[in-house]
């Protein structure tokens, strides 16, 4: 196969399971990646260079920088661009949160207006740019919606999902698709499934991570929307080659409220403690405002509610079918285990 797809945040939990099958879909891959001697981010990355020899490539790829998004992408056929800070809070959220995001795809967007050789470019967005602040329980939101109330100060994780995917959107609209070029966006939820790192148990792992240390004690009511990393991976290869053009695919399978996660985790693991209290609300509430990764506000948006997404497009589109929420969840911990992570 000639074709060569650049592929941005090549080292992180999504990345990865992107890189990974496109190798053996036989795809040629250039993996960017921010800190490429750093063996705890890229170790993973360089054992599958060593198992596909001559079809992948590491490049350093600080996307803040353009000169480095110009030379991952030069004479590439194909984009997937998934690097982001995935976080909800900082302490300087514009330059930790909005920016990596926002001026990142600048830089992807500049470096495609030279490079003509790139047809299809797939960009990581997420249900993060579609969820407004507030809904009503039990509501299905579809890809029409936007979170266009998202701001610095009280989503800047949204903000930072919308103004990115917003900016590739404008210039797919003004020039993309005169010259011939596809985008398609991939919007998934909570992502849970196997790490392919120690490294990637940070992120949306945190939370599963968090029951598994016990730094959450008890059970907080809180209902998780969940994707699969090989499902999400797998959407993502397909929009290069299908879907609509422009398309905006939500990818979810499901959900499970935190109790039913955790009865999974203690039945499939009987032999690791797992936390046996529910919290009571109010209490969740106020643990959640000095969490250093919650805010009161996003726990007012999630704790006790129910949303629903529709994936029937990326079903319909792109063909993909679910992994169970309960496969995941569990597939989550058999590496953990069987590699002494935890
Ligand atoms: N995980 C989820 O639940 C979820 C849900 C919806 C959407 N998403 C989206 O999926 C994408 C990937 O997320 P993930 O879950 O795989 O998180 P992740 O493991 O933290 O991966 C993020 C990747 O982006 C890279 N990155 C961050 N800033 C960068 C920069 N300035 N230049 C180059 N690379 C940079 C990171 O590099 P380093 O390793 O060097 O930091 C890492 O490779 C993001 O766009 C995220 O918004 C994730």
């Amino acid at each position: 196969m000639d074709r060569i797809v650049a592929v941005t945040g090549a080292n992180g939990y999504i990345g990865s399971h992107v890189v990974q099958i496109l190798l053996d879909r036989g795809y040629r891959v250039r993996a960017g990646v921010r800190e490429p001697h750093s063996q705890e981010r890229v170790g993973h990355l360089k054992k599958m260079e060593s198992r596909y020899p001559g079809q992948m490539e590491i490049l350093p790829t600080d996307v803040l920088e353009i000169g480095k998004v110009r030379e991952l992408i030069s004479g590439c056929s194909d984009l997937i661009h998934t690097a982001a800070t995935v976080m909800i809070r900082a302490s300087d959220p514009q330059s930790k949160i909005v920016n990596p995001s926002l001026i990142g795809t600048q830089n992807v967007i500049r470096a495609l207006n030279e490079t003509p050789s790139v047809k299809t470019v797939v960009h990581t967005s997420s249900t993060a740019a579609i969820r407004p602040m507030q809904w009503e329980n039990g509501v299905t939101l579809t890809s029409d919606v936007w979170a266009d109330d998202a701001t610095i100060e009280n989503n800047p994780y949204g903000l930072a999902k919308v103004l990115a995917e917003r900016e590739i959107r404008k210039w797919h609209e003004e020039k993309g698709v005169h010259e011939g070029r596809v985008l398609r966006t991939i919007h998934p939820c909570m992502v849970f499934g196997p790490p392919l790192s120690k490294y990637h148990l940070r992120g949306s792992l945190t939370i599963l991570m968090m029951l598994a240390r016990r730094s959450i004690p008890a059970i907080i009511p809180m209902n998780i929307n969940i994707v699969d990393v090989r499902d999400v991976g797998e959407a993502h290869v397909r929009a290069l080659d299908v879907g609509e053009d422009g398309g905006r695919y939500l990818v979810t399978s499901g959900s499970m409220w935190m109790k039913d996660v955790v009865n999974e985790l203690r039945t499939a693991f009987p032999g690791h403690k797992w936390p046996r209290l529910p919290i009571p609300y109010p209490l969740a509430l106020i643990a959640a405002a000095f969490h250093p990764s919650a805010s009161i506000n996003w726990a007012r948006t999630h704790l006790r509610t129910v949303l629903n997404w529709d994936s029937n497009p990326a079903m319909l589109d792109l063909g993909m079918e679910w992994r169970a929420p309960q496969e995941s969840v569990i597939d989550t911990f058999r590496p953990i285990f069987d590699s002494n992570w935890l």
